[in-house]
């Protein structure tokens, strides 16, 4: 089945940059949030973004219309009635993401493709509750989506080989570069790279390094173009919190516990860039 209509749920940090790089593929897309600020929200950065571009040259103000052009926000699911492939990005809560495979399951026709782009839940328990488990999978794409050009696909035991295939057409499309794994938590690049972030926490807990010390480390010995603490602060603490769980859950090793600090910095309400308060950005921390 030709993918032509997209529809994006979640129009935050990951929801707004792959509705940009959908539309600019030509896709018709639309944009679901929970309330119109979040929504306006949501196509602000959208819109930021093609501004931005125009205002480089990279495109032309007529090339910024048409995308503008190709995207719709909406607040109401119904309006998915006609999509062909739905993308969930919306918060790292498993029960919240099972509730919405159910609506959607039931708004969207049989053969439309459901994925998940979980930083980490496990994806056949979100398609145990469809009717359509051969339809989904994990679709997960990276920060700034606009700009990381991997994108995994994760299938699950039900997930089906046709499936898969329409995915791999569809990443390569936005000029990702796809690469499938098994659905276990992390999938390939979270199981490597949240056990790092979270023992670059661990380290500043106890006093081995500044964290400004542990990024310059990382960034010039490594040649990493974020250190660990800006990473968190980019990626969004709450969300490496959940990941960090939801991996712990599955593989419950130490190297995947969540340290006191992040969980005590999501307490407080400290989630990164985006919404002003984490490591480098609100003030300081205290240890
Ligand atoms: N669309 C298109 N282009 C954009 C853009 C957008 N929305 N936003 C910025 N750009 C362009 C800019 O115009 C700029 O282009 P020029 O250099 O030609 O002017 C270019 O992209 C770079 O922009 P910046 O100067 O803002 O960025 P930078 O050079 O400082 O790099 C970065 C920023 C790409 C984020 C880089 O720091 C980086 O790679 N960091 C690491 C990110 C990373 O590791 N991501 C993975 C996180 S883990 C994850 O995502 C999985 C998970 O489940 C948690
Ligand atoms: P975010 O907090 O920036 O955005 C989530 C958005 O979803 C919020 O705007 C929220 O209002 C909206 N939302 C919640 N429930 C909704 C519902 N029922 N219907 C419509 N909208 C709803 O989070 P994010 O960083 O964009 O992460 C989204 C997903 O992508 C998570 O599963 C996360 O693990 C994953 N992910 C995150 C990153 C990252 O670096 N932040 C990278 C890859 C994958």
């Amino acid at each position: 089945m030709a993918i032509t209509k997209v529809g994006i749920v979640g129009g935050g940090l990951m929801g707004s940059g792959i509705a940009q790089v959908a539309a600019q593929a030509s896709y018709d897309v639309m944009l679901a949030e929970v309330n119109q600020d979040l929504l306006d929200r949501g196509m602000s950065r959208v819109y930021d973004a093609w501004e931005m571009l125009a205002g480089k040259g990279k495109i032309t103000a007529a090339q910024a219309g048409e995308y503008r052009g190709r995207i719709r926000g909406t607040l109401n699911l119904q309006d998915f009635a006609d999509r062909d492939l739905v993308i969930e990005a919306i918060i790292e809560n498993l029960d919240e993401k099972k509730i919405l495979f159910t609506t959607l399951d039931g708004i969207l026709p049989a053969g439309s493709i459901i994925v998940s782009n979980t930083s980490s839940l496990p994806i056949m328990e979100m398609a145990a509750v469809t009717g359509r488990e051969q339809r989904i999978a994990g679709l997960h794409f990276f920060n700034p989506a606009p700009l990381m050009k991997l994108v995994e696909i994760v299938r699950s035991i039900a997930t089906s080989d046709q499936t898969v295939e329409e995915l791999r057409t569809f990443a390569e499309s936005l000029a990702k570069t796809p690469i499938v794994a098994k659905d276990t938590a992390g999938f390939v690049v979270n199981f490597l790279l949240i056990p790092y972030m979270l023992s670059a926490v661990r380290m500043y807990e106890n006093g081995i390094a500044t964290k400004e010390d542990i990024d310059t480390g990382m960034k010039l010995g490594c040649g990493y173009p974020m250190g660990p603490f800006e990473l968190l602060d980019y990626v969004g603490l709450d969300t490496t919190l959940y990941a960090a769980e939801a991996i712990f859950k599955e593989y419950p090793d130490p190297a995947y516990a969540p340290p006191t600090l992040l969980r005590r910095m999501v307490q407080a309400g400290r989630y990164g860039r985006k919404n002003g308060k984490g490591f480098y950005v609100g003030g300081e921390t205290q240890q």
